[in-house]
């Protein structure tokens, strides 16, 4: 593998661990605020980003590229309301889009057919993750933020599950 796609990789490898670690800060606000409901919803999410996060790592030792450790960045600690939290969580994972269509473009320049293959899941994955974003968004909106529906949305983001995607167990994640 070229070494600027391995580095790139690598890059984003921390970027989605990163990602996680958002995700933890956002589960203890929401969980401390009343709703675990919500948090509950952000440990799952933190889940499915290590799971991105080590699908890549995975490959890059499958095509034998050096695996690179990142530092994690800062992260926000508080938000003023739960739209904001929302509103944070799209904004960040248009920028997760916005850095995976650079490696896409990157692996085609390159002509990396493999890797261009491999980040095709991640394409499809970021338009799932920012519909999932701006759905609750919408509704927090529709229900002019109103407690007791939110309440309600709490209670319903509880139920959610978690299964790693078959592409995990492919790359020695699961
Ligand atoms: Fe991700
Ligand atoms: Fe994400």
């Amino acid at each position: 593998m070229d070494n600027k796609m391995a580095a790139a990789l690598n890059k984003q490898m921390g970027r989605e661990l990163w990602s996680g670690y958002i995700y933890l800060q956002m589960e203890a606000y929401l969980t401390d605020l009343g709703l675990p409901g919500m948090g509950r919803w952000m440990r799952l999410q933190y889940k499915e980003e290590e799971v991105h996060g080590m699908m890549i790592y995975g490959y890059l030792l499958h095509a034998g590229a050096k695996v690179e450790m990142q530092p994690i960045p800062e992260i926000k600690g508080e938000w003023d309301s739960v739209l904001e939290v929302w509103e944070n969580v799209l904004a960040h994972e248009q920028q997760v889009t916005a850095w995976i269509h650079e490696l896409v473009d990157l692996a085609r320049e390159l002509d990396d057919k493999a890797t261009y293959n491999f980040l095709q899941w991640y394409v499809a994955e970021q338009v799932e993750e920012e519909a999932n974003a701006q759905g609750v968004i919408d509704t927090l909106k529709f229900v002019k933020s109103d407690p007791q529906s939110i309440l309600l949305m709490d209670r319903e983001m509880a139920g959610r599950t978690f299964a790693p995607p078959p592409e995990a167990a492919e790359y020695g994640v699961i």
